[in-house]
């Protein structure tokens, strides 16, 4: 029997959630108990959160996490994180105390432009149409003028709009590259409204407009973030021999791809754990982040480092296009807490917040690959998990954790030792 249905989404969560487990579950009672278990039982915030998407049936916790001591040009700030992966969190705080010792994170935005595209076929004569372009450009502004009024007061609005020929690459293919500021909003919306007026009052017989959208490459919406410090400062053993083979880690990430989107993985590891949290919107960033990696035409770290003259200097530079008004940070109680946690950022500061958070990401993960190695932490993660599984007290813990240290864990070890030990 077919399983497709029509008008789904007029049904209610009772019956979509009747329709689900019919149809895709054999022990239905148990899932509606599972699905039943997230609902919030205050009804004005379940309201709120069935609202932001469609078909919603239920909810997904994620681990809300907080990472303090990061000192970000000489302010302190505790940072909001939201992420399932375990030892992220600690690597941030703990690298975060680390350089709170050692002058912090020294942040600066490089820029702050947005980009939109409206890509159009035309077949007619160029200069016919840069005639056409110029003669409308003061037009194509005029016609956003309702939707930039209030944008243009908070010191945002469009920047220029310039005609692009990419007719060398694909037959007849032109754009309109429109630059935005949008201030504290991220503005997808604010940026998508203008591209549709602008096509709209450029639209001609002979110009097909196929489509008006943002870019999610903003290569010019940077910031960077530095921390740097004298090398026998950084401790340890042999802290010589430590810089010297972290900046082996980075310079491998600048030239080998396969390592570099891992190293990236780890820096995003940080940085999407407070877009979450912010209620910004991930894939955005993931996308411009991992498409400015690229840039230089291979892919390559997003941080870099030197040690020179008995300094050692590491730091990031990458596009992160974020809101601080707006969109779902005003609409989740939670982003907006991680917002007012900060301090109510500005989107360039929350730039700055998020760029320190991947720096720290990146420098915990390669000061661990770099000595210890990775395992080492993510085995007693790993353990804990397992044991909290099992539901071992904290004595039990203990013993167990000796028994394993400097060992591999795995489920089967853990549960046999667990149950040696009950025994
Ligand atoms: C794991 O989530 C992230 C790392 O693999 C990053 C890296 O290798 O640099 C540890």
């Amino acid at each position: 029997m077919s399983k497709t249905i029509a008008g789904f989404s007029k049904l209610s969560k009772e019956e979509k959630i009747t329709w689900l487990t019919k149809n895709f579950f054999n022990n239905e009672n148990e899932v509606v108990d599972t699905i039943k278990k997230y609902w919030n039982n205050d009804h004005a915030l379940q309201q709120l959160h069935d609202d932001f998407i469609e078909n919603t049936i239920t909810n997904f916790y994620m681990p809300y996490g907080i990472a303090p001591n990061f000192i970000i040009n000489n302010k302190e700030y505790v940072i909001p994180m939201v992420i399932e992966e375990s030892s992220v969190v600690a690597a941030a705080s703990l690298v975060a105390k680390f350089w709170s010792t050692r002058g912090g994170f020294k942040t600066t935005v490089v820029s702050t432009t947005k980009i939109g595209q409206v890509h159009f076929m035309y077949e007619g004569d160029e200069d016919e149409l840069k005639k056409y372009f110029n003669e409308q450009k003061s037009k194509l502004k005029e016609a956003t003028s309702s939707i930039t009024k209030n944008m243009e007061k908070r010191g945002g609005g469009i920047i220029d709009i310039t005609l692009v020929n990419k007719t060398a690459q694909l037959a007849n293919y032109y754009q309109l590259h429109v630059t935005f500021e949008t201030k504290d909003s991220m503005g997808a919306n604010f940026i998508n409204s203008c591209l549709e007026a602008i096509a709209k009052e450029f639209r001609r017989n002979d110009i097909e407009i196929v489509m008006s959208i943002l870019s999610n490459y903003v290569p010019e919406c940077l910031v960077r973030s530095e921390v740097s410090c004298n090398v026998e400062d950084l401790g340890g053993d042999d802290p010589e021999k430590f810089a010297k083979k972290f900046e082996q880690a980075v310079k491998i990430a600048e030239i080998e791809p396969y390592r570099a989107v891992t190293h990236n993985k780890g820096i995003m590891n940080g940085i999407d754990a407070v877009v979450l949290a912010t209620g910004n919107d991930f894939r955005a960033i993931e996308a411009g982040a991992h498409a400015y990696a690229s840039k230089d035409g291979h892919y390559k770290s997003l941080t870099h480092c030197e040690v020179k003259n008995g300094i050692f200097k590491f730091w990031i530079e990458i596009p992160l296009a974020l809101g601080t008004v707006g969109g779902l940070t005003a609409l989740h109680p939670m982003a907006k807490l991680s917002l007012d946690m900060m301090g109510r950022p500005s989107a360039p500061l929350l730039m700055e917040i998020m760029a320190s958070a991947g720096l720290a990401q990146n420098f915990a993960a390669l000061r661990a690959l770099t000595t210890m190695g990775i395992q080492h932490g993510h085995m007693k993660m790993h353990l804990m998990n397992i044991l909290n599984q099992l539901g071992a007290t904290s004595q039990e813990k203990n013993i167990i954790s000796q028994k394993f240290k400097g060992e591999t864990v795995s489920h089967s070890a853990v549960v046999e030792a667990f149950n040696e030990l009950k025994n």
